[in-house]
């Protein structure tokens, strides 16, 4: 049987052949939309011999946890206003999906170990194009981590090598214009990228006063234990199932106080 060390392992060895990839798609209404309709843009890695737009020059993860590219990707904040905004019913499944250039080949495939999250902060004042994400006040809507597997295989990262990543949007999620901001990371690798979505819906979620929202960049540290695993710990049988991502908890929507909004 294959142990968590030994796939961990593997997924190292093969990181420089596969690693790399970028959430570069919104999926809605079970659609894979356009590459960067969406989603925000980024650059290239500085440093590496791409070409601008040259989409494996962008799928360079960000290491650097005090970077604004933490938001929402380097230099994200450039595309804000070439971003189009995806109207989105509250209650649907969306999604992101890795560059489809790269479709066939072992770089459309989540070749990582490590869990996938989605947040949402809301625009100030409805304005998507001035807004960075850096200053927003982020809620997690999902937490995509680990799973039980029968055979053959012991438990398992849900996203592992596959290209897209599902999840609902919160139906009490208040209407209104906010960034969706996708992250996986192995540690320390993240590979983040936001949408812009207009949220249509009844609305009435409440956020509680005290929910401690996160900051990108910020809220990261490296020595985080759910970023930087211990694999003494998590490589023990069944260790993997109880491991719970970084940052706040999941905001389902569920707890709400019905007609009180919060303000984002
Ligand atoms: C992002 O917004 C913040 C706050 O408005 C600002 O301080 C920062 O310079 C902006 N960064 C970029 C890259 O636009």
């Amino acid at each position: 049987m294959k142990t968590f060390a030994s796939l961990s392992l593997f997924s190292l060895i093969a990181s420089e052949a596969h690693a790399h990839y970028i959430f570069s798609h919104l999926i809605l209404n079970g659609e894979v939309t356009p590459e960067f309709k969406y989603v925000r843009d980024v650059v290239v890695e500085p440093g590496f011999n791409y070409a601008e737009n040259d989409i494996k020059g962008k799928f360079r993860p960000n290491e650097n946890f005090d970077s604004e590219a933490m938001a929402c990707g380097r230099e994200a904040a450039r595309f804000a206003a070439t971003t189009q905004t995806a109207d989105v019913i509250a209650g649907q499944e969306i999604g992101f999906r890795l560059s489809k250039q790269m479709e066939g080949t072992t770089f459309d495939q989540i070749f990582h170990d490590g869990p996938a999250q989605a947040y949402l902060a809301r625009a100030p004042n409805e304005d998507l194009v001035h807004f960075n994400g850096t200053d927003g006040k982020w809620f997690k809507i999902a937490s995509i981590t680990t799973a039980h597997d029968t055979t053959p295989n012991p438990d398992f990262w849900i996203t592992y090598r596959k290209n897209t990543v599902n999840f609902i949007i919160p139906k009490a999620t208040p209407p209104g214009k906010y960034l969706l901001r996708i992250e996986h990371f192995m540690d320390p690798q993240f590979y983040v990228s936001c949408a812009h979505v207009n949220i249509i819906g009844e609305g009435g979620g409440h956020i509680p006063a005290d929910y401690p929202y996160a900051t990108f960049p910020g809220t990261y540290k490296y020595d985080d234990p759910a970023i930087h695993l211990d694999w003494s710990i998590w490589n023990k049988p069944g260790a993997l199932l109880k491991y719970v991502g970084p940052g706040p908890a999941v905001w389902t929507g569920e707890t709400v106080k019905r007609g009180v909004e919060f303000k984002a």
